[in-house]
């Protein structure tokens, strides 16, 4: 799977493999949404100083997971990144030290506009991913290039997998029609925990 991720990432600088972890897990992994939804927070735009909620550009719902020390059933999840880091650094030089991940959810009627992971106040974020867990209807991840031209559209299924590099590819989330459920993250050029 590192492989195959790796030799798209050469070609296109995203990849997207299916079927990464297992059935159960995928159960395991959605029980958790249903068991922890009080603890979600509305996502916040802007920089650190002066986030709010701002539904008309991003809709969902986040929990933040620690990627040292991982809640099960999200533990195997963190270990295939850290796998996926050490192998894009080998490969690719990118020196990218640590990464940030958090579940999120989108209620049906929501989205997330088109954006670049990588903005001034998260300069060093290089690498983003998304690891889905349920098939959505709608919620299409759109990823365009840099001239704005439509290079791929994702529908989520459960059990896939995209990455991309964070200063690339501007991308947006189409509004979603069922719940749409994701564990997503952003691999850094420093430490950040
Ligand atoms: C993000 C994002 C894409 C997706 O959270 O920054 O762009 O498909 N997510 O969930
Ligand atoms: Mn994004």
């Amino acid at each position: 799977m590192v492989d195959q991720i790796l030799q798209e990432m050469e070609r296109k600088g995203y990849a997207l493999v299916s079927n990464l972890i297992s059935s159960d897990e995928l159960v395991a992994m959605n029980q958790f949404f249903e068991d922890h939804r009080g603890e979600f927070t509305p996502a916040m735009v802007g920089a650190s100083d002066k986030k709010q909620r701002v539904e008309s550009v991003r809709g969902d719902y986040t929990y933040w997971i620690d990627a040292l020390e991982p809640v099960k059933p999200f533990d195997k999840l963190v270990q295939f990144l850290e796998k996926l880091r050490e192998a894009v650094n080998q490969k690719f030089f990118l020196g990218l030290q640590q990464f940030e991940c958090h579940l999120a959810y989108y209620p049906p009627g929501t989205f997330y506009k088109k954006h670049l992971d990588r903005h001034e106040s998260n300069s060093t974020r290089s690498l983003s991913f998304v690891f889905y867990l349920n098939n959505a209807s709608g919620g299409e991840l759109v990823i365009y290039n840099k001239q704005n031209e439509i290079l791929k559209v994702v529908t989520p299924e459960a059990g896939s997998f995209i990455c991309f590099m964070s200063d690339e590819f501007p991308h947006e989330v189409k509004a979603a029609q069922n719940e749409r459920r994701s564990f997503t993250g952003w691999m850094h050029t420093k430490i950040i925990y």
